[in-house]
């Protein structure tokens, strides 16, 4: 017998509940608007890292599987997208926003459990903000003229976009709805780890019915990612991930007329000002590099502390890290859920190994972890030298390597002394301190007296090593035109 409540009234699903849908044993590949099986002939398992479990069975796209996506996508460009009046390509636009608000519950679900984010994160954060930008960019689809006055906007083609695992449905969705409101088609690839949320998408797009080939989703891995990238018909490339592939593609493009817009990685400054609000910053530093396990390129990843309050802070910090929850990604308390992949912690661990043998002091709260999956406690190091390993390059966990500084300057030249460039935080209560430092230092995005916070109205990318071209915003959409 069913249980029942006290009041006997039947209680819809929770949001971090299994039940309210099924997912397929097997996914083939979402090409030319039906599901075609992989003519490589191959297949991989995409697993729960939260418990090593599998969840399916996915398509691997081989070079002929990619030059098929692409060849559908140049044919709904050429036959039907390029041609249909602006104001037709919003419709479809926002019908996919909309299906995504109906659907939020799946997709946050199937999020968690595929990517190991925390479900407070995917169900408050990722996919709220993944329809945000459908609805964002379907609005300007009729409207790209008024974006840049005296110009001539026109589609670039066929746009291959190519997305990591931290975000997965919020990549897929910085990308795609651009690409379609400019009047491009895309061929789009998820990270090899990540999968599950975009063919999600190719369902909702057929429900959507989406003109066949506007949008082809392709799963597989590097060499997949790569076939894409080397395609001859492909105009343009968006690509979010490592620096090492970025730097990869960017040689794989040159002397082509592709173009590219890059996010690479990052090792972003967080500051905080003796003057600061502590309590709050102390959230906003937990904010930063504990939630969504430190997967983020905009991290807050090195800490400047002024020296009066370091040990202040360090203490706040350490007792806010005790009452933090790691466990479960489906439970709604976590706040750490599982890393995304064997290879990603191996990848932490072994720099947790090589801060302490750089002489770093390292603190880890003493929570109890689960015997399956892929788990790191939130770390802190300090007495962390500024020519560190772990201050220096880019870790992708929850692991936060602390300094302190005493002058303004000082902080301005440490926090810019790094090959990256794509976000710092400010915590400061004077006003004239935050507009002194946001134009000194060298970070696309800047955020002061709060982090991680996002809005498809703002553009999003890179200095330096971090990338170039910017997503989100009026700017995210000049990456997807000729402008003439
Ligand atoms: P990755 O850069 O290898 O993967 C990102 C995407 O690129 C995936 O879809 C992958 O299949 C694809 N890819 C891999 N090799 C490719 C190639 N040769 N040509 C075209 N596409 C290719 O990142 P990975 O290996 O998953 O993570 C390694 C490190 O990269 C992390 O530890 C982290 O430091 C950084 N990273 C940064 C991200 C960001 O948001 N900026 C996201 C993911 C990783
Ligand atoms: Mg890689």
């Amino acid at each position: 017998m069913a249980k029942k409540n006290t009041t006997n009234w039947p209680l819809a699903p929770a949001p971090e509940s299994k039940d309210h849908f099924k997912l397929k044993p097997q996914y083939e590949l979402f090409i030319g608007g039906k599901w075609q099986k992989p003519k490589s002939g191959k297949y991989f398992d995409t697993i729960n890292p939260a418990n090593e479990q599998k969840l399916a069975r996915i398509a691997e796209a081989g070079e002929a599987d990619v030059d098929a996506a692409v060849k559908a996508a140049r044919k709904a460009y050429d036959n039907v997208w390029s041609k249909m009046p602006a104001a037709e390509r919003a419709k479809y636009i926002y019908r996919i926003a909309r299906l995504l608000q109906e659907k939020a519950r799946h997709f946050a679900v199937v999020e968690s459990m595929n990517g190991g984010k925390a479900i407070r994160e995917s169900r408050d954060v990722d996919i709220p903000l993944a329809a945000a930008h459908f609805f964002y960019y379907a609005g300007w689809a009729d409207k790209l003229q008024y974006a840049f006055p005296g110009k001539n906007p026109t589609p670039l083609g066929v746009a291959g976009q190519i997305i990591p695992w931290n975000f997965p449905l919020l990549m897929a969705s910085w990308k795609i709805a651009p690409a379609l409101a400019c009047g491009n088609t895309v061929v789009l690839k998820p990270a090899e780890t990540t999968p599950l949320t975009a063919l999600l998408l190719a369902e909702l797009i057929q429900e959507a019915e989406l003109p066949d080939g506007v949008v082809n989703i392709i799963t597989g891995a590097g060499a997949t990612g790569a076939a894409l990238v080397n395609h001859p018909d492909v105009n343009k490339i968006a690509f979010t991930g490592s620096t090492g592939v970025g730097k990869l593609i960017q040689k794989s493009i040159a002397g082509t007329a592709k173009k590219a817009t890059l996010e690479l990685g990052g090792k972003a400054a967080n500051i905080i000002f003796a003057d600061a609000t502590i309590d709050q910053a102390v959230e906003g530093i937990v904010n930063g590099i504990y939630f969504n396990q430190g997967h983020v390129c905009c991290a807050g990843s090195r800490l400047y502390v002024e020296e009066s309050v370091h040990d202040e802070v360090v203490r706040k910090l350490k007792h806010r890290m005790k009452s933090l929850v790691v466990g479960d990604p489906l439970d709604k308390n976590t706040d750490i859920g599982a890393i995304n992949s064997k290879e990603q912690l191996g990848i932490i661990n072994k720099y947790l190994k090589i801060g302490q043998e750089e002489g770093a002091d390292m603190y880890q709260p003493a929570c109890d972890l689960p015997g399956k999956g892929y788990w790191c406690r939130p770390t802190l190091f300090t007495n962390v030298a500024q020519s560190a390993r772990i201050a220096q390059e880019e870790i992708f966990g929850p692991v936060l390597a602390i300094q302190t500084f005493r002058t303004v300057d000082e902080v301005i030249q440490k926090a810019n002394n790094t090959p990256y460039g794509l976000s710092a935080g400010v915590w400061t209560d004077k006003g004239s301190k935050i507009f002194n430092l946001t134009t000194k230092m060298r970070a696309g995005v800047i955020w002061a007296n709060t982090f991680n916070k996002f809005d498809p109205t703002s553009p999003f990318g890179g200095y330096k090593e971090s990338g170039y071209g910017r997503e989100g915003g009026v700017h995210g959409l000049g990456a997807y035109l000729n402008l003439n």
